[in-house]
């Protein structure tokens, strides 16, 4: 049978991991895979993390599954962190989340749902998206089709041709959105674009699937969910698909959720049988450890508080490494030229260089970009900042 396979190419990003890994440049610099990293190029266990595996190895009494939707203090935690702890939607027993594989397992997971709801379903993504929506949610078979979104030259969204697409769009077809944090361009709608957006979703009857994996990376807890709240009160329908990945920094422990908000409770509950009917159907059941963690850790108000202040840190680095990449340009002779990256947010965004430049700037100064010029800004670092800029300006 596997000779009916054809061996396929590396994965971009994991490929560009590999070359990393091998190159003997002691300045080679990382900028490339999707992961936080603290100033000596860690990423980190979280000290409230480390803290709650400690409770939870002393007290954990059994390794018989979790049930299907997961750990009921992590999804009713999580919700509260989604939609605030008094969202009508919440009273009106709209909501059902089912804790995931990580924030992949999530949109698979909605995909597969989504197919079942309705054979011919269309999701719209923005131009561009995260590389990966696209197997993750094609593959369940569902068209994708995209929206403008970022404009390279003008480095904003292009959020009047955005509007004007997706006001063309059929009713019940889906809209994918980045809740903040856009991967890869960084560029996030401001809350009088959402909500316009919110406007014209509902008027259109189309249906908001909000994918939010780095809440808390971009302003703060509350403030990075603005788009789901006003979403989740403006139209009757939506999905919304979270991870821990970043946030807890809990990538390898796949902790994520799907969540669902539903016209009315008895929607909701079909649709929660549903889901879980998919996900029986791919993974059976949650892993635990990363669900039971941060279940510790928002259910409790030191753990939590400490956690909040980790997560603050690691926003205000990748906020300040925005600054400091475009002080350090300006100083250098690029004035004003990337100006744009200080007013974006999370760890993207493009440099806007061309894909021979990125090219040169690997085999020329060991410095890892993926080709579309995205760089993880979190792979900054003191001492690697200035070694960058002056890279980069050479080769522009
Ligand atoms: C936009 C976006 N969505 C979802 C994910 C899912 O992450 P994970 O499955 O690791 O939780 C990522 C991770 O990079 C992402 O960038």
């Amino acid at each position: 049978m596997f000779e009916q396979l054809q061996a396929l190419p590396a994965d971009p990003i994991l490929g560009l991991m590999a070359l990393f890994r091998e190159d003997a440049n002691p300045d080679k610099v990382d900028l490339g895979v999707g992961v936080y990293r603290d100033e000596h190029g860690q990423t980190p266990i979280l000290e409230s993390v480390r803290a709650a595996e400690q409770r939870r190895f002393g007290s954990e009494d059994t390794k018989a599954y979790i049930g299907p939707a997961g750990a009921p203090g992590f999804v009713s935690a999580l919700e509260t962190m989604l939609l605030g702890s008094d969202h009508s939607a919440l009273r009106d027993k709209r909501v059902f989340t089912a804790q995931s594989p990580g924030g992949c397992g999530a949109l698979r997971a909605a995909a597969e749902l989504i197919k079942r709801a309705d054979g011919d379903a269309t999701i719209w993504v923005s131009n561009p998206t995260w590389a990966n929506h696209i197997p993750l949610l094609g593959d369940a078979g569902i068209t994708i089709r995209e929206y403008p979104y970022y404009d390279h030259s003008a480095k904003t969204i292009c959020f009047d041709a955005m509007m004007d697409t997706l006001g063309q769009v059929e009713a019940g077809q889906l809209v994918l959105l980045h809740g903040c944090c856009h991967n890869p361009c960084g560029a996030d709608l401001s809350e009088a674009q959402w909500q316009a957006l919110a406007q014209l979703l509902s008027e259109r009857g189309l249906i908001p699937f909000i994918d939010i994996a780095y809440q808390g990376f971009a302003r703060g807890l509350d403030d990075d969910a603005y788009g789901v709240r006003l979403l989740a009160d403006s139209v009757p329908e939506m999905f919304v698909t979270s991870s821990c990945s970043k946030n807890f920094g809990l990538y390898r422990e796949r902790v994520g959720a799907v969540t669902l908000v539903a016209a009315d409770s008895g929607a909701a509950n079909a649709a929660r049988s549903q889901l879980l009917s998919v996900t029986r159907g791919i993974y059976s059941m949650p892993p635990a450890h990363g669900g039971a963690i941060v279940d510790i850790i928002l259910n409790n108000e030191d753990l939590r508080r400490q956690w909040v202040a980790e997560l603050t840190a690691m926003r205000n680095r990748i906020n300040d490494l925005r600054h400091a990449l475009v002080e350090s340009f300006n100083r250098k002779g690029a004035a004003g030229r990337f100006d744009f990256i200080a007013d974006q947010q999370g760890m993207f965004s493009f440099l806007g260089i061309s894909a021979q430049q990125v090219e040169q700037l690997q085999r020329d100064f060991s410095i890892y970009i993926v080709g579309s010029s995205r760089i993880n800004v979190a792979g900054l670092s003191s001492t690697n900042l200035d070694y960058v800029t002056d890279a980069v300006i050479s080769v522009l």
